[in-house]
């Protein structure tokens, strides 16, 4: 069975189309299966955002792809992982009032790793070298996050 790991930040147009990109380029696509979505709808149907397109393709990771979707609640039962980049969307996930069970799958993404901090900062309003900072931060987790799930769950 495919292990589903989503990723969520707010506009799903610069953070999460990179963690899932990135750990799509970390996986199996036949073993796991990654998505991402956002918790606004502002840009719901849009590709990511040029500066998330650019920095991807600098190392090698095309996300011109993706189109933005909003998260639902039918995601908590879709997914085994939900990833937060940080904790206002960590809080706005639970305020859709999931079930104890589905509460567990929701996770800081910069918490499976030590980096010294717990959220993926929001680059919208950043220059581009924001954008560089997000990629490698969202990579150093993935990279951890692709380690336990490639050991855990595939045979
Ligand atoms: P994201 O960044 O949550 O990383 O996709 C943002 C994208 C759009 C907006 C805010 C954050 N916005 O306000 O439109």
């Amino acid at each position: 069975m495919k292990i589903k790991v989503l990723m969520v930040c707010l506009g799903n147009i610069c953070r999460s189309p990179l963690a899932e990109g990135i750990l799509q380029t970390k996986t199996d696509p036949k073993h796991i299966f990654v998505d991402s979505a956002g918790t606004a709808g502002y840009h719901v149907g849009k590709k990511p955002d040029i500066r998330s397109i650019e920095v991807a393709k600098k190392h090698n990771i095309n996300i011109e792809g993706q189109r933005c979707r909003k998260f639902t609640k039918e995601d908590f039962i879709a997914f085994d992982f939900i990833y937060a980049m940080d904790m206002s969307n960590y809080n706005n996930i639970l305020s859709l009032g999931p079930s104890e069970e589905d509460a567990k799958k929701v996770r800081l993404l910069l918490n499976e790793v030590d980096l010294g901090i717990n959220e993926v900062p929001d680059p919208y309003y950043d220059a581009d070298e924001g954008f560089e900072k997000v990629f490698s931060l969202i990579d150093t987790a993935c990279t951890e996050i692709a380690n336990r799930l490639n050991q855990e769950h595939i045979a």
